[in-house]
């Protein structure tokens, strides 16, 4: 934490108010004012909910039934759709043999109910129950998932959606959410056993064989001709990156991990790494098959399909959603970076391979601390040659510089892949008070140490 940080945040430095870097500070500070609600205002209903995660069996391959964990018996688990302003109060219920809890990626949320063990709950052991209750501040497309043994228990298909509605709800034809997932089957169609192995570690996570949208390898999406579509993808997969491509369908990214865009965008060569979540605008064709694929790999994966069937209806006519308001924060790429971390691994650690954030493996890391309501900068290092999606619980951020060069990504984000080699700049207005888990979302990685905590204050 810098000196001047400090020292102008508790007000005494009248001297250093003249530091180009204050000055520049504060003016950042000052142009994000209105950027996301200051706080959840409970304003609706509260809405109840119990998850019950349990082992059970689903069917992913046709005829096969596959042993996974799951909440309510199903894969994805519940879709929990919520207006902004109601209250969301949630039952775990642990039927598992082991410890769980929930995280709900993406919503700012009271400190306690974030779901990291050890930082802001105890875990919830078998046979245990815990309520999470919170009003989210915010619109859009989270989901939710453990944070205990995250690379067995988000493999084994334990994660879920929440769509807090915003004012265009009823606008759209039809409102969808597609979870990506891929799955490591072995012939018989059970999850390969051996979690967190040294290939996992050494690479970029556990990736499957069989990818799948809501759970199935073939999913096909209907709507008539002229319906306007959101479709609202999420990467619940421990390590595969998407770059998903709509082919002929004219598709526009209007909101990235939950929060609708500053301006409008084609998806493009766009990376929806584990945890990312995309909106996207899509008017339906003429009748016809119009396959999605991922072609982040270099090879193209099917993902599913939607199907323009039936007599065309006549398309909805509104502006396409943006945020209120998105600071440029011209200038913020020539920032000195408050916090700095360096990507990397080490020989060692339970697993025989540790992932580290400046040479620290989680549970033996150091908290660092920024600023509650001041503009920041995080730079995140990748002196490995895998690949890192950060993810910041509680807040959201903006990429600034990548590599070196001033980017101007008109969005937010809670999640952003850190490539091979890779330096990126983000800055943030903390707004959420409380320690937060900060950790790379290739789940074996983050197993495997590479996540620490943040303490807004
Ligand atoms: Cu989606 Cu800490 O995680
Ligand atoms: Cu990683």
């Amino acid at each position: 934490m810098g000196v001047i940080l400090v020292a102008g945040a508790i007000g005494v430095s009248i001297w250093q108010s003249d530091s180009p870097r204050e000055n520049s500070q504060d003016k950042f500070t000052r142009e994000f004012t209105g950027s996301y609600a200051r706080a959840a205002e409970h304003a609706g209903n509260t809405v109840e909910v119990t998850l019950r995660a349990s082992a059970t069996s689903v069917e992913i391959i046709d005829g096969v039934q596959t042993h996974v964990w799951a909440y309510n018996d199903r894969v994805p688990g519940p879709d929990i759709r919520i207006a902004l302003g109601d209250t969301l109060r949630v039952t775990l219920a642990n039927d598992l043999n082991q410890p769980t809890t929930i995280h709900w990626h993406g919503v700012r949320v009271p400190n306690a109910m974030d779901g990291v063990p050890g930082v802001t709950q105890s875990a919830v052991g078998p046979g245990d129950t815990f309520v999470y209750e919170f009003t989210p501040p915010d619109a859009g497309t989270f989901w939710f998932h453990p944070h205990v043994r995250g690379s067995e228990q988000v493999e084994h298909g334990l994660y879920g959606t929440l769509v807090v509605e915003d004012e265009y709800a009823d606008q759209y034809s039809q409102d969808i959410v597609w979870v990506l997932d891929d799955w490591l089957l072995q012939e018989d169609g059970q999850l390969y056993p051996q979690f967190n192995t040294r290939h996992d570690l050494v690479h970029d996570g556990r990736w499957g064989n069989v990818i799948t949208v809501n759970g199935s390898p073939s999913e096909e999406f209907r709507a008539a001709p002229g319906e306007r579509i959101r479709l609202r993808l999420v990467n619940a997969s421990n390590g595969r990156v998407y770059t998903p491509d709509f082919g002929s369908l004219n598709a526009s990214i209007i909101a990235v991990d939950g929060m609708l865009v500053g301006a409008a965008f084609a998806p493009g060569d766009f990376e929806l790494a584990p945890g990312n979540r995309i909106d996207i605008d899509i008017t339906v064709p003429e009748v016809g098959t119009y396959p999605i694929v991922d072609r982040f790999a270099g090879r193209y994966n099917p993902l599913g399909s939607i199907r323009a069937d039936g007599s065309a209806v006549t398309t909805p006519d509104f502006a396409i959603p943006l945020a209120a308001h998105m600071p440029a924060w011209q200038g913020a790429a020539d920032s000195t970076p408050d916090l700095v971390y360096e990507l990397d691994a080490r020989v060692g650690g339970p697993y025989g391979v540790s992932w580290t954030l400046n040479n620290e493996a989680f549970p033996d890391s150091t908290e660092r601390r920024l600023e509650l309501d001041t503009f920041q900068v995080v730079r995140f290092d990748n002196a490995s040659t895998r690949l890192h999606p950060m993810h910041l619980h509680g807040q959201f951020f903006k990429v600034i510089v990548r590599n070196g060069n001033p980017v101007d990504e008109p969005y937010w984000r809670d999640t952003v892949l850190v490539n091979p080699q890779e330096t990126i700049d983000v800055a943030l207005v903390p707004t959420e008070e409380g320690s937060w888990a900060l950790h790379c979302h290739v789940l074996e990685h983050a197993e495997a140490g590479m996540m620490t905590t943040v303490n807004v204050s």
